[in-house]
């Protein structure tokens, strides 16, 4: 059985369809604990299935390398195989990639490497791009350029928002993550193929 540390920063829907998936007994993985770097919505999530939170707030540490340091520390104590960024919207530092890639997967709201960054739906609206689309990558030293593991195109519909375009998205990204997750744990998707250490 896989074991997965999720990492959220909102209101956690994709925390969410993870969870639902998880709670299948023949679902091959399951969440050990869900963090944030805030005090998060999706938290509410964790705690209806029961799953442990931890909470490391960005804005009480001196620096980006010592909030990651410390959470660092707490996931090690779960010990999970594999570290899911789902919605974390923050620069994790060097030191927590090096630590845990290739076992750190992370989501994306656009067909990368286009649209790379914390908003990668309204580049997409704003470049005009009459499609875009959802990816699931290995973490990397970079801002969303690692191997990408899985990836579908959405279309951009005339009068989308960012809000109704990122919702056509989120279903996306849901199942490609869960299809992810489910190869990984079964070994169909070998993530040490990407292992640079
Ligand atoms: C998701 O679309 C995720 O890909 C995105 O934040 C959303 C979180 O939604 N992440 C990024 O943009 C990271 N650069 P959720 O909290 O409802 O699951």
């Amino acid at each position: 059985m896989l074991t997965l540390a999720v990492l959220i920063s909102g209101t956690g829907s994709n925390l969410r369809a993870l969870l639902e998936a998880a709670s299948d007994p023949d679902f091959p993985a399951r969440i050990v604990v869900v963090g944030a770097d805030r005090q998060a919505d999706g938290f509410a999530h964790a705690e209806a299935f029961g799953i442990p939170t931890i909470m490391v707030p960005y804005s009480e540490f001196a620096s980006r390398e010592e909030w990651g340091a410390e959470l660092h520390a707490q996931l090690t104590v779960w010990r999970p195989d594999l570290v899911v960024l789902s919605g974390l919207m923050r620069l994790l530092p060097a030191a927590f990639v090096d630590a845990w890639a290739p076992r750190l997967i992370n989501t994306h709201p656009a067909y990368l490497p286009e649209f790379p960054g914390a908003h990668g739906v309204r580049d997409a609206l704003a470049a005009g791009a009459t499609q875009t689309g959802a990816s699931v990558i290995v973490v990397d030293g970079g801002v969303d350029t690692g191997p990408i593991l899985a990836q579908e195109r959405v279309d951009v519909l005339p009068g989308d928002t960012e809000h109704t375009l990122h919702e056509r998205i989120k279903p996306v990204e849901r199942r490609l993550l869960i299809d992810v997750v489910r190869r990984i744990a079964t070994g169909d998707l070998d993530l040490s193929v990407y292992d640079t250490h």
